[in-house]
């Protein structure tokens, strides 16, 4: 619609809804839980950003004193006491991020942790997973999740050179590992992963992956660098790391981090760390990076969960309400999908069965999940436009929104399994 001037209608395919077809979600404003379109129409909405709004739209604490706070400056080309502050904040809950580094986006945090990994090891292969996202870079993309697969190389704008260096593996599946690692080991420098992936739709590390990952890295003397841009605050203080109950070298943070403003981190290991220049030879850095207005967005952030641990049990109950209505409806329906809920994630594909790696992801019914995406967002629900993706619980979520929710996914759902015909019949009998 704006495609005359937004390349594409929009800053990222995902939001121009590539995989659902039609007009993209146009919003003018944001309030707690609801987005807005155009003309007014309240939605219950369950993007949420895509990540970062944990405490809904415009949230009291993101959106008051921020004119004071700038009348104080809001870019410094200096450090200053408050990111110090904030660094020490972030280590205090996750503690394997000796030393940290912030930056303005994910994609930037994954970037730089990657290049220290390599410079580190001093060692080019990175080992990465079909449906783990880890931002738009050259080394991230191919076979990436979170709609942004880029199937061909070359038409998608990324060297040869960059992809050759990664061994692109199966998520949950330690055979492939191996399989694409195979004499290939000594060159590792790096295995990059989602601790709790969140990209393909919600897939959990099966017991022994995350640990099978570690071994083989330490057996090559490799680093394990932990993703969790989406999971950490989303999963509480201590992010994924502090469940699955390992210890990565490096880890990237951000979404939640900033509340609704830019900023991200990369940190681990101080003797890793100190590949950095000025100790080291490794250049990061950003112009906005550890910018003293988004730091004190980072320390609101802390503050409201560190003040407010009540606000994870909250959202837990809230998704599993969720889950378990639709779980209900789907047996109800005799529909064969699998819904999973872990905390305020929640997620459910066209397919029957549980969801392991991207293959299984990839074979979920895309023309289903457009249809409902569509009659959704016709009783207005907004839900993220591709499989891919999640629905995200804020802290402003009710149980009446829910309930609103679940009230539209069983006409959504009615609808659209009654109009596919032979798709449907097949559904039912899974
Ligand atoms: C796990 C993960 N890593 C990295 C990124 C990239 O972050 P950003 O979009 O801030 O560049 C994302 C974004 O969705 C993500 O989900």
């Amino acid at each position: 619609m704006h495609d005359t001037t937004l390349a594409g209608g929009c800053d990222s395919p995902v939001r121009a809804g590539k995989a659902v077809g039609g007009t993209p979600f146009v919003q003018t404003r944001g309030s707690g839980a609801y987005a807005y379109d155009e003309a007014g129409a309240r939605f219950v909405d369950y993007v949420m950003a895509y990540g970062p709004l944990l405490f809904g739209h415009a949230h009291p604490a993101f959106s008051s004193g921020l004119d004071t706070l700038a009348r104080t400056g809001t870019l410094f080309g200096s450090t200053h006491g408050e990111e110090v502050r904030l660094a020490e904040r972030i280590r205090a809950h996750v503690p394997s991020m000796e030393r940290i580094r912030f930056t303005t986006t994910g994609t930037e945090a994954v970037m730089s942790a990657v290049r220290v990994a390599r410079a580190y090891t001093r060692r080019p292969l990175v080992l990465r997973f079909g449906g783990n996202y880890h931002g738009h870079s050259d080394l991230a993309l191919l076979g990436a999740g979170a709609s942004a697969e880029t199937a061909d190389a070359l038409a998608g704008g990324i060297p040869a050179a960059a992809s050759a260096d990664i061994a692109l593996a199966r998520y949950n599946d330690l055979s492939s590992v191996d399989a694409v690692l195979s004499s290939r080991e000594r060159q590792l420098a790096a295995i990059l992963v989602e601790p709790i992936v969140g990209n393909m739709g919600l897939v959990l590390p099966e017991p022994g992956f995350l640990e099978g990952l570690a071994e083989r890295a330490r057996r090559y003397g490799a680093l394990v660098i932990f993703d969790e841009v989406i999971s950490w605050l989303r999963l509480g203080l201590g992010g994924a790391q502090a469940r699955v109950g390992i210890v990565p070298d490096l880890t990237t943070v951000g979404k939640i981090l900033g509340g609704g403003f830019p900023i991200a981190a990369f940190g681990g290991n101080a003797e890793v760390m100190r590949v950095l220049a000025p100790h080291g030879s490794v250049f990061t850095g950003g112009t906005h990076a550890g910018n003293p207005f988004c730091v004190a967005m980072a320390h609101r952030t802390l503050d409201l969960l560190e003040e407010r641990p009540d606000f994870y049990v909250q959202m837990n109950a809230i998704a599993e309400r969720l889950a378990e209505g639709l779980r209900a409806m789907f047996r109800d329906l005799q529909l064969p999908y699998v819904v999973l809920q872990l905390e305020s994630i929640v997620d459910f594909k066209f397919r029957s069965g549980r969801v392991r790696n991207y293959d299984d992801a990839r074979a979920s019914d895309a023309r289903l999940f457009a249809r409902y995406y569509h009659e959704m967002r016709a009783r207005k629900i907004l839900l993220p436009p591709s499989q891919n993706e999640v629905m995200f619980v804020s802290t402003a979520h009710t149980e009446a929104d829910v309930d609103e929710t679940l009230a539209a996914a069983r006409e959504a759902l009615e609808r659209v399994t009654e109009t596919v015909g032979e798709a449907g019949r097949t559904l039912r009998t899974g």
